[in-house]
């Protein structure tokens, strides 16, 4: 009788490749997810996300009353500026009649407005309103 060691039993040897699979699966996973990731064009969520801080902004204006020009106009010029990327951000949408009928409604909303400010809070109020139901009216049928 030689003293050769005893070979590893089965299960140790099972458990081993168990780990080493659950190991390789996360790492592949992760690495997947990394891939999806990177292809998907952050562009029009971030630019979506950037008008919705903006509008936040200015319902938090109205609640805090502070509905002067100087705390309401940086925030319209910015939704105006950033509507001009919806073509840009939606490329698949730009050539939809409906898309450009909701964005220039956007935009004629903010245009009025920069051309006529809200003079107090119960204008911003309404202003608050009429955007809101701007970006519903797109999402509604395009989200
Ligand atoms: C002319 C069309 C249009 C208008 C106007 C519009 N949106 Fe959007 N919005 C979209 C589309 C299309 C999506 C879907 C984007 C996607 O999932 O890729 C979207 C998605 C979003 C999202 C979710 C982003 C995400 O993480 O998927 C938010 C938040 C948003 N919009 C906010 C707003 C706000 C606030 C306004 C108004 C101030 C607005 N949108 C006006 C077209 C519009």
């Amino acid at each position: 009788m030689s003293d050769t060691p005893r070979p590893p039993s089965a299960a140790l040897r099972y458990l081993v490749v168990l780990v080493v699979g659950l190991i390789a699966g996360a790492v592949m996973t992760v690495m997947a997810v990394r891939a999806i990731q990177e292809r998907r064009d952050p562009f029009p969520e971030s630019l979506m996300h950037v008008m919705g801080r903006q509008s936040q902004l200015l319902r938090q204006s109205q609640e805090q009353n502070r509905c002067a020009g100087a705390d309401v106009l940086p925030r319209l010029q910015t939704l105006r500026a950033l509507s001009n990327d919806m073509d840009l951000a939606f490329p698949d949408l730009r050539d939809d009649a409906r898309f450009q009928q909701h964005a220039s409604q956007f935009r004629a909303t903010l245009n009025d407005a920069l051309a006529t400010p809200p003079a107090d809070c119960a204008e911003l109020g309404r202003l608050n309103e009429q955007l809101k139901s701007d970006c519903r009216a797109c999402h509604q049928d395009f989200r």
